[in-house]
Parts: structure tokens; sequence; C-alpha cells
């Protein structure tokens, strides 16, 4: 199986979305120069930057501008080009006639964008147009994303390298949805400056009580936001009242025009420049005697001589020399595409990662995060996906999805998937480790792209919040025994498909509850009932699993822990082949039984509570443990001298001293069905 190889996803990925996974900056390789990747269809007149100044980066500014095309936002980047001159006398000319024939009674700036858009809106993807334009002071890469439908794949898009948004607002219409997705979509990117233009305003009489009541309206949407500064500007993008040119019609305004506040406002201080991360692209070596490792320099810095350690091997070294096209380097920063030389010779690879032996970022194989579903085909948890985080590719499921976000209330929903456009917050499992930092801290090593490996396509970009909450006890033990050597393989066979077949669903039920609380006996009970009834089952039984894969384990916490983790996850095997998984475990903390919840699909995991006082547990003593324990010779018995964390949100309670075998199957029958997974669909 995988006949898909991990390295044609992850060129795919290199394309437009890519930029998300390579942070805030084209990903490029020294060799290939700064711009390999932007798009040769953009009005372009400043000739990319060759150099290899370290400080070169400080006057670009990349901006994002979203909306529909009445919003004006067309005619502001026209007017914006227009009026820097950014714009060739042919173009000019070729507008100036479109314009005429249209029958326009100005000079249509729209057409300088939207004539270039037609055409590739037909059958592209992801469709995010960069524009270049110049000023004395600063350069601007305006990535210019239409809002149609797709309005949330090509913003993430065109927004994850911005470092500011401009939010337009048609004057008339007031703040609408689309701004607000515009502006929630920029504070979820990490994109600390939001402009709000509201445009149009030779349309409401350059009125100042329009403005305001515009701004006061989005400033209180925008208190929800994470933003570092939201401005707000009053323009008419036709008219070019405060664009470029302040305007005299709006003499109540005192602010900056919009290219004055682009040309001063302060970006450099975004960049990360503590934690040095350099992920490896290429390891370069053409001759006998040197051996370098090619790659940009995602955050921070480092100088020749500093002490290094390469991720995952975790071997340490020096910087021997940092190397360019232009000559070595003393110190390279953020953005710089180098050569790396370490002093000894180290066995490293494309996708590992060069960091400070002081400040390493967090290597593990589960983390929750943000995603942006950019796919036509729904997240599907079953499916194992390729995620591409900077230059490392590794197979990637989303264990849990926690909820969707209303993209216009803010509000978080309860779903079982996410479409096209929709974000959610989930869990995600790879199978090796990848070496992240949080988004909020590192947009380039905290931000990753979900692909398709079947068909290549990027289906979610994401932004990485943190380790799993229970992160140490999550995957303390696991990532222990992953091993880098072993490679995730996707299952043979689609579990949907097998569950086609089964005519049911497949699930996880979890008893748990006190030694005699009655688990095992309404397990049985429950599987020859879903046996009769044709269905695929597994029973898993704390005291068989003892015996044989558990043998080794006593009943300390630890060992407990342990007991229910190898129990997860062959309970998650079974789970995969299609199987109603019922499993009786005492699994008395909590937390255990969470770590258990966490492997599988939101709703397929279904955990009740085989509840039962201990005095009547005591009395049934059907294996006459707790009279020995009472007598001393069993040490932590759960109920007695070790606790038991009753669920706090069991999906079904049973109370054993009060409800019979046949009513508590019954029950769980019920509990089944109310969960879909009786039917296959
Ligand atoms: S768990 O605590 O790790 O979840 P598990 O369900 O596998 O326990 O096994 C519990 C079974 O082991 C009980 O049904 C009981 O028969 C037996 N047992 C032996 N010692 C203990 C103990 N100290 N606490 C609880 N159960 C015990």
């Amino acid at each position: 199986m995988a006949a898909v190889r991990v390295s044609e996803a992850g060129k795919r990925a290199g394309g437009a979305a890519g930029a998300l996974a390579e942070g805030a900056r084209p990903q490029a390789a020294a060799a290939e120069g700064e711009w390999a990747e932007a798009p040769t269809d953009a009005v372009r007149l400043v000739a990319p930057s060759r150099t290899n100044d370290p400080y070169r980066e400080m006057d670009l500014l990349r901006l994002s501008t979203a909306g529909s095309v009445d919003d004006g936002k067309s005619t502001l980047i026209g007017r914006l080009l227009y009026d820097t001159k950014s714009i060739f006398q042919d173009q000019l000319e070729a507008i100036e006639g479109a314009s005429r024939r249209r029958g326009d009674d100005h000079l249509n700036l729209a057409l300088l964008t939207d004539g270039l858009r037609a055409e590739r809106e037909q059958n592209i993807t992801i469709d995010v147009a960069y524009r270049y334009f110049a000023t004395p002071k600063r350069k601007f890469i305006i990535a210019d994303t239409p809002g149609h439908v797709q309005y949330t794949r090509n913003m993430v898009t065109g927004a994850s390298t911005a470092e500011l948004a401009i939010v337009l607002v048609d004057a008339r219409k007031g703040v609408l949805t689309q701004s607000k997705r515009h502006g929630f979509i920029s504070s979820l990117l990490g994109i600390p400056h939001i402009v709000v233009a509201v445009n149009k305003m030779d349309l409401v009489d350059y009125s100042e009580a329009v403005f305001e009541r515009i701004a006061a309206d989005y400033r209180e949407f925008a208190e929800k936001l994470d933003v570092k500064d939201l401005v707000f500007i009053p323009i008419s993008a036709l008219k070019g009242d405060n664009v470029v040119e302040r305007s005299a019609r709006m003499p109540w305004y005192s602010g900056s025009t919009l290219l004055h506040y682009l040309e001063t406002v302060s970006v450099g201080a975004e960049r990360n420049l503590v934690d040095f991360r350099f992920p490896v692209q290429y390891v370069i070596r053409p001759h006998q005697d040197f051996r370098g490792f090619a790659g940009r320099v995602a955050s921070g810095t480092v100088m020749a001589g500093e002490e290094v350690v390469v991720l995952p091997s975790g071997q340490r070294s020096r910087i021997r020399a940092i190397e360019t096209p232009a000559g070595p380097l003393a110190e390279a920063v953020e953005g710089d595409s180098v050569v790396i030389r370490l002093e000894d010779e180290l066995d490293v690879s494309r996708g590992d990662m060069i960091v400070r032996t002081m400040n390493l970022p967090t290597v593990g194989t589960r983390f929750e995060a943000i995603v942006c579903w950019l796919g036509v085909a729904p997240l599907d948890p079953s499916v194992s996906y390729v995620l591409q985080h900077t230059t490392r590719a590794v197979r990637a499921f989303v264990s849990r999805l926690h909820y969707r976000i209303n993209v216009d209330t803010l509000h978080r929903e309860p779903a079982t998937t996410l479409g096209l456009n929709e974000i959610g917050r989930v869990e995600v499992t790879t199978s090796l480790p990848i070496f992240h930092d949080p988004f909020q801290q590192n947009r380039a090593t905290g931000s990753f792209i979900l692909v398709d490996p079947f068909t290549n396509v990027t289906v979610a970009a994401g932004m990485i919040r943190g380790e799993v909450r229970t992160a140490e006890s999550v995957f303390g033990a696991a990532e222990a025994t992953t091993s880098p050597d072993v490679v995730w393989e996707g299952w043979n066979i689609a579990r949907e498909r097998r569950e086609a077949r089964n005519g049911h669903k497949a699930g996880v039920l979890w008893l748990t509850g006190l030694s005699g609380a009655g688990k095992s006996t309404i397990a049985r009970r429950l599987e020859e009932r879903l046996f009769e009834a044709g269905c695929q089952t597994v029973l898993l039984d704390g005291d068989q699993l003892r015996h044989g894969l558990c043998g080794d384990l006593g009943f300390s916490a630890e060992d407990r822990r342990e007991n229910i983790r190898r129990a997860g996850e062959v309970a998650r095997l079974f789970f995969e082949q299609g199987a109603l998984v019922v499993c009786t475990f005492v699994s008395p903390f909590r937390e255990d039984r969470e770590r258990v919840r966490a492997l599988l699909p939101e709703g397929r995991f279904l955990e009740v509570y085989v509840s039962c006082a201990l005095e009547e547990c005591r009395r049934r003593d059907p294996k006459g443990l707790y009279a020995r324990a009472a007598r001393g010779e069993i040490p932590n018995f759960t109920g007695l001298d070790s606790p038991y964390e009753p669920p706090e949100n069991p999906a079904l309670v049973l109370e054993t001293d009060r409800v019979s075998v046949e009513a508590a199957v019954t029950a769980i029958l019920r509990l089944l069905e109310a969960a879909g997974l009786l039917r296959a669909r």
C-alpha cells in the first residue's frame, strides 16, 4: 500500500498554500533565489532583490486584501499602483482604451486587476494574485484574493504570509459578514496590523458620522479578536481620497493616508529573531570535502561558532561556516537562504532541523491546532493525510475534532467533520515527530498543511496551538515507543468499506467501574446480542488482557496507565477493522480513559459508567478479591486503598445495584442506536 510517495505530495505542497507551511516567507533554497515561487501574471515593476543583505526585508511589507469586487478592492489596488506610478505606459494606455470602450467616464482602475483575474478563475482552485509596487520608502507585495464563495481558502492562502491586512468596507453598506470574516481569518493567521479602509466615502458625502459609526461597529466586533493594531481610514479609491493623496474633502480626518500608513507602519518587530530554527531543505555534497545543509532560516539568528543540535537525532556540533552565493556570513538571520556547514560529520537529511542547544522546539507526534479546511472532500478522521511542516512531510491524521468555529458569529459549534472553507479546532497525530512551536510564537514552525496523498491536493492549512493538553500522559508513553524508523502505513481496506459491508459503524464502548460492579457480565450479554444481530464485535476484558498482552503489569497507577494505553491501542486496531469493540476495564483514572478517547474519532468512543455501591461490590465479591484485599493480600485495590475517579461526562450510567443485566444491555443498545453506530450510514 502507500503507493504514493510522500515526496510527491511535498512538491505539490510547495505551491500556493505551501507559503503557509513555510511561515511568513516564500520558501526557496539558496540556489533558487528569493522569489522562486512568485507568480508571473502580476503587475510587476520591482525587480526582486537578489542580494544577500540580511536587512533587505526590513523595507518590504506584505499585505493582503480581500473582499468582493463591489467593495472596490480592485479599484483600490489599481489606485495604489497608479498613484505610485507603478504601471507601465502600455498598461495605462490599454486600460484607458478599455475604459473608453466600456463607456466609463473615468479611468477604470479596476480593469488593471480584474482583467487578469477573469482568466485565472476558470480552473485554478487556489487563486491568489501577488502584485508588486514600490515607493521610495518601501516595497510592497499585495496578495489579492477574490472574495467569492471560496473566500476562506483564498484568504488563508493569500494572507498566510502577510504582515498587514486591508479590510475593505463599503461606506454605504457598513460592516458586512465578509469584512468580519476577513478580520477573523487575519487574526487567526497572526497578522498583527489590520487597516479597515472605509471606501466609497464619495457616495456618502464624505460624512464623518457614517465613518465613525462603521469604525465603532467594527471595533466592537474586533474586541473578540486577537489584533494588536487596528486602524480606520476613510477613503475613496475611485476619486483618490486618502489613498495616496490626502483628501481635501474630509477635513475632519486627521490621520494618515492609506499609503502613508503602509509606508510607516512598523513591521520589523514582528519577526521572531529569538528562536533559531533551520529546517534542512537539501544536503549539498559536491565533492568529498564539502558537506553543507541548504535551507532558509525560518526564524531567529545564528552565528558561526555557535553550538547547535540536529533534530531528531539530537546530535550536537558547532557551526563551522555559513555560506551564501555572495560569500560567507558571520551571522544568518530569519529569512536568509544559506548553506550551513558543521564542524562534525553528522548524518543530516532533508526534513531535519538545526536549532540551538538551549532553545528547542517541541518535538512530538501530537498537537492541537486550528485548521481551515480547503478540500472539496470533507475532513475524514480515518484518512491518513500527508502533513507538510517546514521541510518535513509525515503521515498524519486528525485524531480529534473539538469544534467548528462559526466564522460569522465566532461561536463554537459541535461538529463531526469540516467541509470546504470551514474552520475548526482539532488534534493532529503524526506518524513521526515534528519539531514545532505555537503559531503565535513562530509562524514558520507553527504552521502546516495537510495534503491528500492520492490526489496531491492541499486539503487544509493549520496553525499549531501547542501540545495536547495532557501532553505528557498522552504521548509520554506512546512517543517513547514510536521509533523514528517506523513509518505509518495507511490501512489497507478503509474502515468505511468494512462498515458498509458490516451494515453498522465501528465504535468503542468503554465500560468502566469498580471490580464486581458487573462490567463483564453486562459486556458478555451485550456482545451476545450484537453477535446475534449480525454485528462484527470484539470483547476486550481486563482480566483476559492481563493474562497475556498485559501480563507484565501490576496495579500501580503507572502500570494501570500502561495497561489502559495498550487496551486502547488494541481497541483502536479492532475499531479500524470495523468492529464494535466492547471494552471492560476498571480503568479507574480519568486521564487514562481520556487518552483512549483521544485515539478515536469524535463520537466513536462511548464511555459507560457501570456504577455500583462499594458495599454491594464487596457483598458480591465474585472472585473473592475484596475478601483477600481486606486481609491485606492485595495492595492498591480499587475502591479500597486505591481511588476510583468516576467519569465526568459519561454517555451512559448504569446503576447495577438497581437495574437488571437485561435492562442494562437494552440501555446500551439504545445508546448505540442513538449514536448512529448500528447503521452503516
Ligand atoms: S485496571 O485498573 O488496569 O483497569 P483491569 O480492568 O485491567 O484493571 O483489571 C482489573 C481486574 O483485575 C479486576 O477485575 C480484578 O479482578 C483484578 N484485580 C486484581 N488486583 C486488583 C486491584 N488491585 N485493583 C483492581 N482490580 C484488581
